[in-house]
């Protein structure tokens, strides 16, 4: 049965990387035979103009409407100068989050050729993990309130909410990960030295799992150093487990530490399919560059790459990072964009990945 991915451009430079996105996903699909539809009917969808328009992100029934996809293939969402963020992200990005259960975030940290490291004397191969973040409870729950509010007796309260469930599923696909890459290690974030019962109860769910993994080593760090050892030592990671808010910590300084923020993907994944999972491009839409032609593409691409990887398509998605990998190692001054030092375009550097992916 053909792999069914949803394409949702959205704002922005969203609509320019988009193209170049799909073009390498077809190259890769052409060569490697692969059965994939990408269905392109979603062009206005999450977008501030059809907010404008309609007074809505996205139409009714949009959940019915996408839930038989396997994917989202999504650009990227926002106009602040029309549309406020807390509209257009609640209503179509966070819905879809949401609404599709897509409790694993996943990042990659890769120093990739081409990009110059924030690290000193780092080479490329010495910082390859990634963050895996619990993404639907934990410390952004809504329980609490405001107490006497105005008041000098005012109180603030907000719980941290952690389910067996809940947590048991993040780890299993922590330590899945971990166990089907060469280095089997898994590191956990924790503080449970200073937070006394949920993230003991984090350890402990941890320690459980970690039984079932023989092969897999484990070690934890408090998430106060292990933000320091991300910086002074990244070479000590392989796949990084945390909770909603230190995941969320991490897997932007990750990726920070590589100097990719602007480069990198990610995918929001609901790991038995029961709902389309979702992968995008770290950056958002970038209004200030917007319309330029010259965004970098290799966020939009690399998502496409992580999603073959996710559906089990490791031969087309082992050439499509080559190809991006040599694009900015080789690519050359006229083809790679202005924010990596070139001159070249978003079309010039999307379409010379294709190619590579064509003929790598
Ligand atoms: P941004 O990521 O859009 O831009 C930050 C800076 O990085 C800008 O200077 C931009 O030009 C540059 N940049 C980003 N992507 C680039 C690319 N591919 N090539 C070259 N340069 C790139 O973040 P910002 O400015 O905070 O947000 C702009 C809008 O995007 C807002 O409406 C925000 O809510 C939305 N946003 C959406 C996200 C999403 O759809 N997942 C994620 C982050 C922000
Ligand atoms: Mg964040």
């Amino acid at each position: 049965r053909a792999l069914r991915i949803a394409v949702i451009p959205g704002d922005g430079i969203g609509q320019e990387v988009m193209p170049e996105g799909l073009a390498c996903l077809r190259a890769a699909a052409a060569r490697f035979n692969l059965d994939i539809e990408l269905d392109e009917q979603f062009k206005d969808w999450a977008t501030c103009d059809r907010y404008l328009r309609t007074g809505s992100m996205l139409p009714e029934g949009w959940k019915e409407t996408l839930a038989p996809y396997d994917a989202i293939y999504f650009g990227a969402v926002g106009m602040p100068n029309l549309v406020p963020d807390h509209i257009s992200l609640w209503g179509s990005l966070i819905q879809f989050r949401r609404e599709f259960d897509q409790y694993i975030s996943l990042r990659p940290c890769r120093l990739m050729p081409g990009i110059a490291c924030p690290l000193a004397n780092k080479k490329v191969g010495d910082i390859d993990f990634w963050v895996v973040r619990e993404n639907t409870e934990g410390e952004y729950s809504s329980i609490g309130g405001k107490m006497f509010p105005g008041t000098d007796r005012e109180v603030v309260i907000q719980e941290t909410v952690m389910s067996r469930i809940g947590v048991d599923r993040v780890l299993k696909y922590a330590f899945d990960l971990a166990q089907s890459r060469p280095k089997k290690h898994l590191t956990s974030a924790t503080k449970s030295n200073g937070i006394s019962i949920t993230m003991p109860y984090w350890d402990e769910r941890c320690a459980e799992m970690a039984k079932g993994y023989q092969d897999v080593s484990v070690d934890k760090y408090h998430i106060d150093i292990l933000t320091a050892w991300f910086v002074l030592r990244p070479e000590l990671f392989d796949v990084v487990v945390g909770s909603n808010l230190f995941g969320d910590i991490l897997s932007d300084l990750g990726p920070a530490c590589t100097g990719s923020i602007g480069v990198a993907p990610s995918g929001n994944i609901n790991p038995e399919g029961t709902w389309p999972s979702l992968f995008e491009p770290v950056h958002g839409s970038a209004p200030d560059i917007a319309g330029k032609g010259i965004a970098n593409p290799v966020g939009m691409i690399w998502a496409g790459q992580m999603m073959l990887e996710h559906f089990g398509y490791k031969e087309a998605a082992d050439i499509m990072m080559k190809a991006i990998e040599t694009a900015l190692e080789s690519g050359g001054s006229q083809v790679i964009t202005p924010d990596l030092g070139g001159a070249g375009t978003c079309q010039s550097l999307g379409g010379h990945i294709a190619n590579l992916i064509n003929k790598l």
